[in-house]
């Protein structure tokens, strides 16, 4: 069977609900095959939609079981009922309850969206459209309701019973084995947000006092015995509450607030009201266990989802296609959040990374769409890097824009006038508007269509007049013809030949001018000599920059820019430039290599031990994806890492003695108890960034230092590294280390994933084979997205020599598991599938294999529409 177009739904044809759920009272029954849920709703003709329309809830693989209209049982000719959906053919005109009895089987529930079981314990995940695999329902965010929800298990299986809001309740049903807990949400909430967790868990708690004086008891949820790996993480819970309610004076308004962690999630975590339930890997986390990139992942991820309460929760989406409403806000909430808690540089120069490596060929690619979509197949698909990091990106100009005084009073605004509702970008963008009296109407073109923005700059110094000219000319390719310029800060500084000039120019305002149309330029007066512009301070605006500066003028902001993010994006550019000429040449010299490998000498002789964490961002090359993206056609995988590889060498081999007595001199003191904190694991990037270079000079002194660590390593960053680096390094002694880290930790699978990861994106021929070998492993899983996403995503994102192989195996490889995936687990399956959105920018002969895998799987039979949508979006 040929999976028919799914139909695609339109923003334009957005219209209200004809009916509203004021009130939904549930009674869910749990079991492990057979969870009975009987929901009571409140229900009321919308005076905004049709009257006398129709009732149509949603279904999804639902059976109902019964039915009663006002305590009613229906006659059958009433209602239809499919798995789909649920018709009231002749609603009444006024109030009225509805009693919608279903039945469900959380145990074979594989697509681990509704309620489903994640090693025993009962949960549910909701957002997009997973309520109505609970019950029929207006399965829309722009549906309000007050939930109260009873829910009943064996004590002996789920002795713990979460759910949204408030615990009102808890007690026996007598004469069983059985217990109940109710709990209440006086807030409104749409559908998405509903949550409950039952299960045999532990848990570690404390009380948090909000600004407003509420009480709350915080608590994180976890497998029993892993309670002390909770702690971190209840301390970000307390942190974030204290930031939110500083920084953008939100205070938290329930009296508990639970973190509940799970093996098999879908996505990183979920911002359920009051229960968040989060991937595990999100929440465990011990010295021994966790590396300083999983404590910075669940700081932010937990700020991020309790910072939804009011980005998301409070202030909710009207639609889906006003996603980036809530996630671009709370992704940009998150970063500030983290930037504050840590390195401000350092953290910016993280978020450029991510968004260059995963938006920026995203919006090159097929699968390119505005942050806020004009339609959709399937909503699941949208949860992309567009949607999360151009859109707080965009939340991120417009702050630059207004200022920060601004910012802070238009986003009160907006919470206060939008509190309880179901709102749009429009009315994001509105509640600035009227706070400054500026018309955002331009500004908001950032949303509509996808593409990078491209802006040609270049410098014209008068030496007669002193005055230095910038010509700006934006463009946006791919957003079509018909696109208006956008609104663009620059964040900008001219620097000269020993340091930042005081250069004023009337439109440049709080060091930010503001480019509005195709072309400008700028001049400044009293320019003394030749200076070299610091472009984007700080990554002002998501674009690339063009703009020919020599190795020499870049190399003089890494020396004097008062910008770190310019001092870093340097050498990144004069890497890059190397990188590129070298990978399309594919010639032997690296031209310029030493003028770089001098600068980043320099540059550690003053500043490593100072900032050891911006030092290791300074030794990281633009990776492999970035300079294919870059270059952006008729891509070639091996020259980009035979190009890459050869660079590094050279650096390795003029900074390695260098990087050799730093690495001593930022060991830990002996005895130095273990702190996660940001200036600990700066020293650790450091240290770690400085044995991969030395590996890279002298593979058998790195081998022999690699295996050092792996035995003496306190932390598990310091270990994984140490197998990271002695990873690159073929021979007896990898696959040794390899087989024993394998035994270490066979109990541990969180930190086993990262051992799939390491050998996932080894650039080596045999690697296809290994990773045959792997999924045959007990570590790894077909049925866990964490395991598959370690193995095969890694693969598909991480190793691109091999991924893209000549021969097409890498493709097969990723297809095949998507194919066998979808069977079980469709977003799952389509997410890995979105690792053939570059396919045409490569040479003909990968293009013809990749695309000959796509069609493959565009012609299997019987695919989900989750797979189906982006095979046919990455075709089209
Ligand atoms: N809303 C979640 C988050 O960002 C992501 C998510 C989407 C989780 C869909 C599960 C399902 O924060
Ligand atoms: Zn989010």
């Amino acid at each position: 069977m040929r999976t028919e177009t799914p139909p695609t739904i339109r923003l334009q044809d957005y219209r209200p609900s004809d009916h509203l759920i004021d009130r939904v009272d549930l009674d869910i029954r749990l079991d492990p095959h057979a969870s009975r849920i009987t929901a009571v709703l409140a229900l009321r003709p919308n005076p905004a939609g049709t009257p006398g329309a129709q009732l149509v809830l949603d279904g999804d693989e639902l059976g109902l079981v019964g039915l009663a209209l006002d305590g009613k049982a229906l006659p059958a000719e009433a209602y239809a009922a499919t798995p789909a959906g649920l018709t009231l053919h002749a609603p009444p005109q006024g109030p009225f309850t509805l009693t919608v009895e279903t039945v469900v089987d959380p145990t074979a529930n594989t697509k681990l969206m509704g309620l489903y079981r994640s090693s025993g314990v009962y949960c549910t995940q909701c957002e997009a459209d997973g309520f109505r695999r609970i019950t029929y329902f207006l399965d829309r965010p722009d549906i309000l309701s007050v939930y109260t929800t009873r829910i009943e298990a064996a004590r002996e299986e789920a002795p713990v019973l979460l759910g949204n809001g408030n615990p009102v309740e808890t007690g026996d049903v007598p004469g069983t084995d059985r217990h109940y807990a109710i709990w209440q949400d006086p807030h409104p909430k749409p559908a998405y947000l509903f949550a409950i967790v039952g299960g045999r868990l532990g848990h570690v708690g404390r009380s948090f006092v909000t600004s407003e004086g509420r009480e709350v008891a915080l608590g994180v949820y976890v497998e029993p015995g892993k309670e002390a790996r909770a702690d971190y993480a209840l301390d970000a819970v307390a942190r974030s509450m204290t930031w939110d309610e500083e920084v953008f004076g939100r205070a938290y308004d329930l009296d508990v607030f639970n973190v509940v962690a799970v093996s098999d999630f879908n996505m990183g975590a979920m911002e359920n009201k009051g229960l968040n339930i989060f991937n595990d890997k999100y929440v465990l986390a011990s010295p021994e266990t966790a590396t300083d990139a999983d404590y910075a992942n669940i700081e932010a991820i937990i700020a991020h989802e309790y910072f939804h309460n009011w980005s998301g929760n409070r202030v909710t989406c009207r639609d889906w296609f006003q996603l980036c409403l809530k996630e671009g806000l709370t992704v940009f909430r998150d970063q500030e959040f983290s930037s504050d808690m840590r390195s401000r540089a350092v953290h910016r120069i993280g978020e450029v990374r991510t968004l260059r490596a995963r938006q920026f060929p995203e919006d090159a690619g097929p699968l390119a769409h505005p942050v806020r979509p004009k339609h959709y197949a399937e909503i699941n698909n949208f949860y992309t890097a567009t949607v999360y990091e151009k859109g707080a990106e965009i939340v991120r100009m417009l702050k630059t824009l207004i200022g920060e005084a601004a910012f802070r009073n238009g986003m009160d605004r907006y919470f206060s006038e939008n509190d309880g509702t179901a709102a749009t970008v429009e009315d994001f963008l509105a509640a600035f508007a009227t706070e400054t009296g500026r018309d955002l109407a331009h500004f908001a073109q950032w949303y509509e269509r996808p593409s990078t923005p491209r802006i040609a700059v270049s410098g014209h110094y008068d030496a007669t007049a002193k005055t230095y000219r910038l010509d700006f000319r934006q463009t946006r390719p791919g957003a079509g013809a018909d696109a208006p310029p956008l609104v663009i800060p620059v964040a900008l500084g001219l620097i000269g030949p020993d340091g930042p000039l005081t250069a004023t120019n009337a439109r440049v305002r709080d060091g930010v001018f503001v480019l509005e149309s195709a072309e400008d330029s700028l001049t400044f007066e009293n320019i003394a000599a030749q200076p070299v512009p610091s472009l984007f301070r700080d990554f002002s605006a998501p674009v690339r920059v063009e703009m020919a500066l020599s190795d020499a003028e870049q190399l003089t902001l890494l020396r004097h820019d008062t910008d770190a993010f310019n001092r870093w994006e340097s050498a990144q550019r004069v890497a890059l430039r190397i990188l590129i000429e070298a990978a399309r040449s594919g010639s032997e010299t690296l031209d310029g290599s030493e003028g770089l490998a001098a600068a980043l000498a320099a540059f550690l002789d003053g500043e490593a031990l100072r900032d050891p964490a911006f030092a290791a961002l300074m030794l990281a090359l633009p990776s492999e994806g970035e300079v294919a993206s870059e270059i952006g056609a008729n891509i070639d995988p091996d020259a980009i890492f035979s190009a890459r590889r050869r660079l590094r060498q050279a650096l390795a081999a003029r900074l390695r003695d260098q990087l050799a007595v730093l690495r001593e001199q930022l060991a830990d003191p002996a005895g130095a108890a273990f702190s996660p904190a940001a200036a600990a694991a700066g020293r650790r990037a450091f240290r770690n960034a400085a044995l991969d270079l030395i590996a890279v000079a002298d593979p058998e002194r790195g081998a022999a230092l690699a295996r050092e660590q792996i035995a003496t390593a306190a932390t598990m960053t310091d270990r994984l590294a140490g197998l990271a680096t002695l990873a690159q390094i073929p021979g007896e002694a990898r696959e040794a280390e390899l087989a024993a880290f394998a035994e270490l930790y066979a109990d541990e699978p969180l930190i086993l994933d990262k051992w799939l990861a390491i050998q996932a994106a080894i650039a080596e021929d045999d690697t296809i084979a290994r990773i045959g070998r792997l999924q045959r492993h007990p570590a790894f899983s077909m049925t866990n997205p964490n395991r598959v996403r370690s193995l095969v995503g890694v693969f598909s994102l991480a190793n691109p020599t091999q991924f893209n192989r000549v021969d097409g195996a890498g493709y097969a490889l990723v297809a095949d598991t998507v194919l066998a995936l979808d069977k079980r687990n469709p977003q799952i399956a389509a997410r890995l599938l979105t690792a053939f959105g570059s396919w045409r920018q490569l040479e003909p002969v990968r293009r013809a294999a990749a695309e000959a895998a796509l069609r493959g799987i565009a012609s299997a039979g019987g695919l989900s529409r989750d797979v189906a949508d982006i095979a046919g979006r990455s075709l089209a």
